[in-house]
């Protein structure tokens, strides 16, 4: 999917995490210098990836649109596990979303999609919203029930909230949960969204495990 979703930094901190290989279809990519070059795979967008080894983790960051044929995407969606779409609560990233899954699906419904971005909307008064789950936010509600509207599969929904660890996280080249060991002021501005995504690395390992 086009543009600004989040698609990098969340591949980027799960292949931090995990320690995962990381393939990337894209020319100008940042991974240079702090994903280890042996663990690194950059290739051009019209190139296919090679067959990843049954011994090997990868995450994939692709860009691009699959509706294309894009080789690049193709070739990673056939030998992927999970395929995870990142999507906000704006229209265009609605679109985008919907538009990937329904391309994906024709090649593996292991989709699960992320409710990412997430804000507190402010209610009358200028009151924040109240919930004790990400999922139950306004935000995170519409992303999932503009997805079901659309999809005549069930789609798992995962939250993220919006954070500047994402930003961090390249300035530092370090995952939301490494920053978080290394400094302990940070470990309590980044523990909702450190615990989001242990969530998401649940759904990958019993994925992995079926
Ligand atoms: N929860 C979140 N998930 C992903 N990105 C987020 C989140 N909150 C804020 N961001 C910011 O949104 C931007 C999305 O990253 P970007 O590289 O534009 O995505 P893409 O790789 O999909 O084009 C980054 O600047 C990131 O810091
Ligand atoms: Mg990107």
């Amino acid at each position: 999917m086009k543009g600004s979703a989040g698609k990098t930094p969340i591949a980027t901190n799960i292949a931090l995490d995990r320690e995962y290989a990381l393939g990337t279809n894209e020319l100008y990519h940042v991974f240079e210098g702090f994903i280890p070059e042996e663990r690194l795979l950059a290739i051009e967008p019209d190139d296919a990836f090679p067959q990843i080894p049954d011994d090997v983790d990868i995450v994939f960051d692709l860009a691009g649109s699959l509706s294309k044929g894009t080789p690049s995407i193709r070739s990673a969606i056939e030998q992927s596990d999970l395929v995870i779409v990142p999507i906000y609560n704006e229209v265009k990233s609605l679109n985008a979303g919907i538009h990937t899954i329904l391309e994906v699906a024709h090649f593996t419904q292991n989709i699960l999609v992320i409710a990412t971005k997430l804000q507190k909307k402010k209610r009358k008064g200028n009151q924040p919203e109240i919930f004790l789950d990400w999922k139950d936010s306004k935000d995170c509600q519409n992303i999932a029930e503009t997805v079901q509207k659309n999809v005549d599969f069930p789609v798992p929904i995962l939250p993220l909230k919006s954070s500047n660890a994402f930003d961090a996280l390249f300035e530092k080249e370090r995952s939301l949960q490494q920053m978080c060991l290394d400094d302990p002021l940070l470990a309590h501005s980044y523990r909702e969204v450190v615990r989001q995504f242990n969530a998401i690395y649940h759904f990958i390992d019993q994925k992995h495990a079926q």
